[in-house]
């Protein structure tokens, strides 16, 4: 399994662009279930997850034709109705699929994600939403089958302990614009990923209305065509290269920079210490230029993640890494998934000063974190300990950044164009050689080969 060397200490200086969203993009790729006509999708991130995606859609009989993050979806076959353990198992996202096969295809047989590396991590809110829209839902065999001859609309609390769910709000959306009358979905995520994927869906022909808001109202209609439709930018991507820039005391250009979806973010980067500052005159708030200066002195912050358009809790780990070094004590909450920790105890062993109790973490910062061999557990942790490693003395090995690839495109290649010393090494291979990604499909010219692999067992 692949590593990374990190050679700390360098500062991060020069500018990059964000890639489109791949939390936007797997709902959307889903969604070309509903259509009657090939839908095409601009601005997709060449990640793993993609990948796997592209895979089950393919299953599924909507071919996927993917180039240069260009992908055009084509329903072929539409008799194919089970997604299988063997893909769902690698990627939770596979749960997008349940929605749009139900209302299209009219049945749905997915099988039940299972937990993840930081929690339970369930899905009673999706199947609630579907079922109060007319579906019989049954669990055979770990899959969750859904039947429904037409879906009827209605209206849907589909809040929870925790708050909203964004693959909830995207399953019973995308449901409903093929039911009969009309649903109201209350209590709906307000992510900026649930608004593109309701523009995406308004332009196949639904008639969407209040994404973006709690309340969601949705017109069903009879049938959906294609369309051409370019990704928002990846808040968490953007998110973490400027925290990037903050921990190194650098100095980033960051074109595509979805300024608007990141207002918690900036405002308490901004109290920290860390400065990121519109410099284009563009129209668009969410595809901006923005410069990222750091300031030595890091202040330290409170912080508890929420949901949109609350500080993000994809986003908890990276600013963790940062509050390590300021001048204090900071508080960070956990209150979307109160176990995603595992990366504390790595950073403990990098000198970090922490301490756990239940959702919070104290961190009393230090002068200097010391690099160390750590290993990552998930995607947003993995980060975050590449993070840790550009700050500190000495070299970090960070092991499995498989978690990586699924998020971010070749992180060790955009970090190196700003200065970063990064190599990718296979510890496992007998001379522990330097490797390229892989494992990794990066969805180029054509259809997705038949040979990407599944290649982690573990999902989020
Ligand atoms: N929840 C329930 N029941 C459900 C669904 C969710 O109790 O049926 C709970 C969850 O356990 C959690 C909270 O509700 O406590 C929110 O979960 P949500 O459903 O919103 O998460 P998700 O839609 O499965 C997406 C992102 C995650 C991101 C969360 C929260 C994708 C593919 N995944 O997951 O992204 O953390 O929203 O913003 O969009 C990541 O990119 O690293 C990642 C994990």
């Amino acid at each position: 399994m692949d590593a990374f060397r990190i050679q700390g200490g360098t500062r991060l200086a020069g500018r990059l662009a964000v890639d489109g969203s791949k939390n936007a993009s797997l709902p959307q790729m889903a969604a070309a279930i509903l259509a009657d006509e090939p839908v095409t999708l601009r601005r997709v991130p060449q990640l793993s997850d993609i990948s796997n995606m592209l895979r089950l859609l393919g299953e599924l009989g909507c071919t996927g034709d993917a180039e240069h993050g260009t992908i055009t979806l084509t329903n072929t076959d539409p008799s194919q109705t089970h997604a299988r353990y063997d893909i769902v198992r690698t990627m939770r996202a596979s749960i997008c699929v349940l929605g749009p096969l139900l209302a299209k295809r009219k049945h749905a047989r997915v099988s039940m994600p299972g937990g993840c590396a930081f929690g339970a991590r369930p899905v009673d809110l999706h199947l609630r939403g579907l079922e109060a829209l007319g579906a019989t839902i049954e669990l055979e065999g770990g899959d969750i089958v859904a039947t429904a001859d037409q879906l009827i609309g209605t209206t849907i609390f589909l809040g929870g302990a925790f708050g909203s769910t964004v693959l909830g709000t995207a399953n019973v959306l995308s449901a409903a614009t093929l039911a009969k009358g009309t649903t109201i979905i209350e209590s709906a995520a307000c992510e900026p990923e649930i608004i593109d994927l309701a523009n995406l869906l308004n332009a196949m022909g639904a008639k969407i209305r209040g994404a973006g808001s709690p309340r969601i109202t949705i017109e069903g209609v009879e049938q959906l065509g294609g369309t051409d439709h370019t990704v928002i930018p990846d808040r968490i991507v953007a998110g973490t290269y400027a925290i990037a820039a903050g921990i190194t005391n650098g100095d980033l250009t960051i074109d595509d920079f979805p300024y608007d979806h990141l207002l918690a973010v900036t405002e308490l980067l901004g109290q920290i210490g860390v400065h990121i500052d519109r410099v284009d005159s563009s129209e668009d708030p969410a595809r901006c230029r923005v410069k990222v200066t750091s300031e030595r002195h890091l202040n330290p912050a409170v912080m508890t993640t929420q949901p949109y358009p609350g500080f993000p809790t994809d986003l908890q780990a990276q600013l963790l890494a940062l509050l390590c070094l300021a001048s204090g004590n900071s508080i960070i909450t956990e209150k979307i998934y109160p176990e995603r920790f595992m990366h504390v105890a790595e950073l403990s062993r990098m000198g970090a000063n922490l301490i756990r109790q239940g959702p919070t973490v104290m961190a009393q910062g230090v002068r200097k974190l010391v690099g160390a061999p750590v290993m990552a557990s998930d995607l947003r942790g993995s980060a975050c300990l590449v993070l840790a490693g550009l700050a500190a003395e000495g070299e970090t090995i960070v092991s499995r950044v498989y978690h990586l690839d699924r998020g971010y495109v070749r992180m060790e290649e955009s970090l190196n164009a700003l200065g970063a010393k990064i190599e990718r090494i296979n510890p496992d291979a007998p001379d522990g050689s330097t490797n390229h990604p892989t494992a990794v499909n990066r969805t180029g010219s054509g259809s997705v080969p038949a040979s990407v692999k599944f290649n982690h067992e573990d999902e989020q």
